[in-house]
């Protein structure tokens, strides 16, 4: 089972559960006199929160050291790469961008299995930036902000060409905002 198709089971059974849950919920508040059996609902519902709250402390435990956030971080980049997002495209440089008078600097070439770290930030508005490979598949992203500088660490495993895609609606030319670099 590739990283995927768990990831969507995840959310299919996290689905399944909140559905349970508004059932639950939509049923208990029919008729709370209705079912005489139940001595103290209360209590039922007590044990339905702990289990609930034990649910999701599990799930925190699992997913929280898996956040992308912490990957790299103890491994100094081998590259550093400065992006500046702008309507409507991604100025990318090996030095930093004069935001004055962005531009870009040569084409960007990565090395393959080394940590590098992108630089983002925006010279306008809020724009996204998702890095894809050469089958289309989102391999990571940030957001480009203006005024903050959002540090993306990465190591790429296959050498190729990868795109570069805008994943924030930033106006009328969003859909062409892209751009690419080179692993190898
Ligand atoms: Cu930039 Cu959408």
């Amino acid at each position: 089972m590739n990283e995927y198709k768990f990831i969507l089971l995840v959310f299919l059974d996290a689905a399944i559960l909140i559905g349970l849950l508004g059932y639950y919920i939509y049923k208990s508040s029919l008729n709370p006199e209705g079912d005489k059996s139940i001595k103290n609902p209360l209590r039922k519902r007590f044990f339905f929160l702990i289990m609930l709250s034990a649910v999701l402390l599990i799930l925190l435990a699992i997913t929280i050291p898996k956040s992308p956030y912490f990957l790299f971080a103890d491994k100094p980049p081998s590259k550093l790469v400065f992006v500046d997002a702008k309507q409507f495209n991604f100025i990318m440089s090996y030095q930093a961008i004069n935001p004055k008078n962005p531009s870009a600097g040569e084409s960007i070439e990565l090395p393959v299995d080394q940590p590098v770290e992108f630089r983002v930030t925006s010279l306008d508005v809020n724009h996204g930036f998702g890095i894809y490979n050469s089958r289309a598949e989102l391999v990571t992203q940030t957001q480009a902000m203006p005024g903050y500088v959002n540090r993306l660490r990465w190591e790429f495993k296959e050498p190729g060409t990868y795109k570069i895609l805008c994943l924030e609606y930033c106006g009328l030319g969003h859909p062409v905002m892209s751009s690419s670099f080179i692993v190898k």
